[in-house]
């Protein structure tokens, strides 16, 4: 039976347990560049043990970006900070991944610490968004979209295979396209976000074609070797859950069949009033019905922090990956600890060898 520190094979890829980290944005870039706060944030990170660090969402497009502190990837600076940046998670032993991503309508944002709303439409820092529909998320986030026409979203989707074939330059070996949270992919796919009358809104059908061609796109210009994974909000928990559900695993499902390899189950964030059951764990369940009804493997967050939780989750095959996110940022040895707190018999080896060797063997005081 597989546990959390079991390795985990996916396409070419082979991670050295099941321990990931989520993508969690920094917005401590400027001009969507990673500097040095990224690359002592991520190298952190990886040396603590994990088998996979996915790098937060990063922009296809200036416009893309939740905040102007937001990594974009479109153009050579970007890439060459983002090159570093895989390549040292990559020697730390760890898997090197990304999330791309584009912010649709919750774009054009203050950084969380200065407001986490939408910046003021006269600030010179703010841009005009775009959406599947022109209608504002509401509460913090007000303003009013652009409606995409049919070419921006061409071009969009231009926009993520550019970004893609970056990646892979850049040396990250797992892709994330990130369809979650209320951002473009996920507000295309959503009744409450999207109400085009065109090809691109209206039934189940065409609310999913936008990541249907998207997904494709990506697909064939990234390697078939390497997994390619999707974040996508699964659930809204707005009072219509069954029916949302269903038309995700369907989704999900299309994706799958197009070479989508694994879902990061997540919560839509579509709209601002939602009923969310906060607690630990809590989207276990749901992921494993997604694993079980749409035929993939799974990963998922939110509250998978304490061991015994991630530990469980991958021992009932309700996740294939536990992401552990803010219990990184508090503690970058997380897996270190986990398997210690698990009772793994000297946990040291799951650190990469300099560190192992030291503290597995030369624990005597007087090296102390
Ligand atoms: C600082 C921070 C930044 C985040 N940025 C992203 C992001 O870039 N992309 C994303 O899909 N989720 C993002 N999230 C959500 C995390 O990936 C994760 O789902 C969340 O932290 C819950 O997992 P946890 O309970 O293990 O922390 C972010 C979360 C945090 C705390």
């Amino acid at each position: 039976m597989a546990d959390l520190f079991s390795s985990y094979q996916l396409k070419d890829v082979t991670l050295r347990n099941r321990i990931a980290i989520p993508p969690m944005c920094q917005y401590m870039a400027e001009d969507g560049v990673a500097n040095d706060w990224h690359k002592a944030h991520y190298a952190t990170l990886a040396r603590g043990g994990s088998g996979l660090v996915i790098v937060e969402a990063t922009g296809v497009a200036p416009e893309g970006r939740i905040t102007p502190g937001c990594l974009g990837l479109w153009n050579d600076t970007q890439t060459a900070q983002l090159r570093e940046i895989a390549a040292s998670i990559k020697a730390a032993g760890a898997v090197p991944g990304i999330q791309i991503a584009h912010a649709g309508r919750k774009a054009s944002a203050n950084k969380p610490w200065e407001g986490d709303d939408h910046i003021a439409e006269n600030d010179p820092r703010a841009w005009q968004t775009i959406a599947p529909s022109a209608i504002a998320f509401g509460g913090d986030l007000p303003r009013v979209p652009n409606a995409m026409s049919i070419d921006d979203i061409q071009r969009v989707k231009q926009d993520f295979v550019a970004t893609a074939k970056r990646a892979l330059d850049a040396g990250f070996e797992w892709l994330e396209i990130h369809f979650a949270h209320g951002y473009l992919g996920q507000s295309f796919t959503s009744a409450h976000s999207n109400q085009r009358t065109d090809a691109y809104g209206g039934s189940f059908e065409n609310r999913s074609r936008f990541t249907i061609e998207t997904l494709e796109a990506i697909r064939a210009v990234w390697p078939e070797n390497l997994p390619l994974t999707a974040r996508f909000g699964v659930i809204e928990y707005d009072g219509k859950d069954e029916e949302t559900l269903s038309e995700s695993i369907q989704l999900v499902k299309a994706w799958r069949e197009r070479g989508l390899d694994m879902l990061s189950v997540s919560v839509g964030f579509t709209i601002p009033e939602t009923n969310i059951p906060w607690g630990p764990a809590f989207l276990g369940p749901i992921a494993q019905r997604v694993r079980n009804e749409a035929g993939i493997p799974v990963s998922s967050a939110w509250g998978f922090g304490a061991p015994s939780l991630a530990d469980n989750a991958i021992r009932k095959q309700e996740l294939d990956l536990a992401m552990i996110g803010r219990a990184h940022l508090e503690n970058p040895h997380w897996p270190y600890f986990a398997a210690k707190q698990l009772g793994k018999d000297d946990a040291a080896w799951v650190l990469p060898a300099p560190y192992a060797h030291w503290l597995a063997r030369y624990r005597s005081p007087t090296l102390d």
